[in-house]
């Protein structure tokens, strides 16, 4: 049953791109943007604005811009607005965080990665260990149920681990690890906890501290806002570091991590997605934002859940497909593939029929190769907070149609 406040036809009447009528199970590759959040875009783009400051109103504004986007994405991480850092992408922050991190590694040092992971939480810890002389670790999944358990890490963890990274969900199958659990031992070893939280953040409420990670990235542009990255972490974690940075640019935390000048525009469009979230199920408005932003997660993995049931039900039906999504916590991302056809003629297929599924490894690519799919990986789908009954009928006739399958 879809939760009361949860009604996902107003939800749709937001999303201009939706009128263009395809079923978007895109989402995972970046969500379809709300009016709202265009709106905020538009807005700060056609008013007057300069760089940060207290003299003239374009000063102000952008400087409020700024201090709202923290505020809007500490409420949607549980975490403090001045531990709030914006960069480009989720894949530069780790890159530019791993660098600074590895300062102070050295030969001896081992860093923890999983096979679950997209490559943005992969390749930045390889590359940053690989130039101080450190030792990397893998954490492996079992490509049969697609769990990572805390043992996985146990059983790599030493007294030698300077950082453990580990996403929140895969975006390549959904798998959501036991994150407290894994950060319990990667603390017990005095390891920092590093948590791409990319893919989880647009499904599952997001509390950082009691997740136990140290560091969070995530990416707007898949919660219903615009492209740019975030990064979390304490202000008294980010005050003991220090990165790369320009001579005159500020040291205070968390400008220190900024490099250049903030993209005020997507700033704004990202107070305005995470303002969207906390009304996917309408409350009291009057109730803090990050009140509404639990009660709407809540009905959001209701809603997403009971379509997932659905859609699973119909797909696993088909033969010959292999559903590679299997964990028990996971979030509404299922990845397949059919027997004997490549995932790209399925997506070509779908698309045909206006159902936009996409096909490949998405940059899970250790994640691809232990699951025995390749560079080739499989059809992905992914629900979103517009997602209706309507889709999921689209996209599961089309794939029966296609395949053969019977209803
Ligand atoms: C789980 C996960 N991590 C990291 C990334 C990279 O994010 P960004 O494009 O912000 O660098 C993605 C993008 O698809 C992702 O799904």
């Amino acid at each position: 049953m879809t939760h009361p406040g949860y009604d996902v036809d107003r939800i749709r009447w937001h999303f201009p791109a939706l009128r263009e009528g395809a079923a978007h199970f895109d989402g995972p590759g970046g969500s379809q943007v709300p009016d709202t959040v265009a709106t905020a875009v538009v807005e700060t783009l056609t008013s007057a604005i300069s760089n940060r400051g207290t003299v003239t109103p374009a000063e102000r504004r952008a400087d409020r811009i700024v201090v709202e986007a923290r505020e809007a994405m500490a409420d949607l991480l549980a975490m403090d607005p001045r531990g709030i850092v914006f960069g480009r992408s989720a894949t530069e922050l780790t890159f530019h965080l791993a660098r600074t991190l590895s300062k102070d590694w050295g030969p001896g040092d081992e860093v923890v990665v999983s096979r679950l992971d997209h490559d943005a939480n992969i390749r930045p810890w390889v590359l940053a260990a690989e130039a101080v002389g450190a030792t990397v670790r893998w954490a492996d999944f079992d490509p049969a149920t697609g769990e990572l358990p805390p043992e996985a890490f146990a059983a790599v963890v030493t007294d030698r681990t300077r950082l453990v990274a580990v996403t929140a969900a895969s975006n390549l199958i959904g798998t959501r690890p036991d994150l407290p659990a894994i950060a319990e031992i990667a603390h017990a070893a005095g390891a920092l906890v590093w948590v791409d939280g990319v893919h989880a953040t647009a499904h599952v409420l997001t509390d950082v501290p009691e997740s136990g990670a140290d560091f969070w990235v995530c990416s707007p542009y898949k919660f219903l806002g615009p492209h740019l990255g975030v990064l979390a972490a304490s202000p008294e974690l980010l005050e003991s570091l220090h990165p790369d940075k320009l001579l005159p640019s500020s040291d205070a935390v968390p400008e220190r991590y900024e490099l250049g000048t903030l993209p005020y525009e997507l700033l704004a469009g990202t107070t305005a997605a995470v303002d969207f979230l906390a009304d996917l199920a309408l409350t009291d408005p009057s109730l803090p934002r990050r009140e509404r932003l639990v009660a709407s997660f809540a009905a959001l993995e209701e809603h997403e859940d009971g379509l997932l049931a659905t859609l699973e039900q119909r797909l696993r039906a088909i033969p010959g497909l292999t559903a590679y999504s299997n964990a028990k916590h996971r979030t509404p991302t299922l990845l397949v593939t059919v027997e004997g056809r490549d995932p790209q003629e399925l997506r070509a297929a779908l698309a045909e029929r206006g159902v936009n599924a996409p096909a490949g490894h998405f940059y899970a690519w250790d994640c691809s190769h232990h699951l025995g799919l390749g560079a080739t990986g499989g059809l992905r789908m992914g629900l979103a907070p517009y997602t209706n009954a309507d889709d999921i009928d689209r996209l599961a006739t089309g794939l029966e149609e296609i395949c053969g399958g019977e209803r």
